[in-house]
């Protein structure tokens, strides 16, 4: 990201009426969060509580002993008190140390032993710390999700658990598991993600080219986008579109003036292809 650009579209987002903030220690740009956020707050356009700050603990720092100073760190950067969210990035663990992605000689990730539940247990006491409003996780499946409901003596469930959702892939099952245990689901890459060949699996087609979104679009004189955004939300699935452009910041906030039909949430429901744009292949 070019520097400034992520401060300047913050605040652009803000004066739209955005605010819930995905951010993560990984994405280099906390500092320009936060003096986004305080600018607002200096211009009387929002208060700290109007915020909802959600920052994650990268796969570096699971040992339990590194959990709350990392936070203290994001806090830090983002000149901030509290976060309103704290979730584990990942459920699996990589070397302590500076590299994001420590790497052995043969170029593969080097993992870390650790025990997500002892992890988890610090989480908790971040949110006892009130660093932390709320604790939750991001890419756990059932089976990790089940491991830390079941973990004896848990304090806090994980209030949320965001994971990969639009129409291309709706984790009907997972929406299920989440829904029986009062976890919220937030849906990374609503919009099918950019086509960034690096780190997106673009043998899946563009989500916003769909035929049936672009269709039931026009009926609404909306976009493709605000049709996946709207469609998300409608199922109780938390939407983090990304964008560094002011038009599209904003179009993807005025979502709040049509609803879709049963039958469209259906039609949209078969486009579904168990296909991830976002394979995470470490
Ligand atoms: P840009 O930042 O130039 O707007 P996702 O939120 O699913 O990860 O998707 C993000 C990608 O979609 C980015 O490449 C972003 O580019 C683009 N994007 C965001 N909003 C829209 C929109 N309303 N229409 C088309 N593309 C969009």
């Amino acid at each position: 990201t070019p520097k400034g650009s992520c401060l300047e579209s913050v605040k652009f987002a803000i004066d739209t009426g955005y605010r819930h903030i995905d951010g993560a220690f990984v994405y280099y740009n906390e500092h320009e969060v936060g003096q986004a956020i305080q600018e607002k707050i200096a211009e009387g356009r929002i208060k700290r509580e109007d915020i909802f700050y959600c920052g994650k603990l990268w796969s570096t720092c699971h040992p339990p002993e590194m959990v709350r100073p990392t936070l203290e760190k994001t806090l830090k950067i983002l000149q901030l008190d509290y976060v309103d969210l704290y979730i584990i990035e990942l459920p699996m663990a990589f070397k302590p140390g500076d590299a994001i992605y420590p790497k052995d000689e043969n170029g593969k990730i080097i993992y870390h032993e650790t025990d997500l539940c002892a992890t988890w247990e610090a989480m908790e006491a971040c949110k006892d710390a009130g660093l932390a409003k709320s604790i939750g996780v991001s890419n756990f499946n059932r089976r990790q999700l089940e491991m830390i409901l079941n973990k004896p003596g848990l304090k806090y469930k994980p209030v949320s658990n965001q994971v990969e959702c639009h129409p291309y892939f709706t984790q009907p099952k997972l929406l299920e598991f989440c829904r029986q245990h009062g976890i919220v689901i937030v849906g990374y890459s609503p919009l099918g993600t950019s086509r960034d060949e690096t780190w997106v699996n673009v043998s899946s087609p563009p989500l916003l080219k769909d035929p049936v979104l672009n269709a039931i679009g026009k009926k609404y004189n909306k976009t493709a986008a605000q049709v996946a955004l709207r469609f998300s939300i409608q199922r109780g699935v938390v939407v983090i579109p990304k964008s560094f452009n002011p038009q599209r910041i904003r179009e993807n906030f005025q979502i709040f003036d049509f609803s879709l039909t049963e039958e469209e949430m259906k039609e949209i429901e078969a486009l579904n292809k168990n296909v991830r744009y976002v394979e995470l292949l470490m």
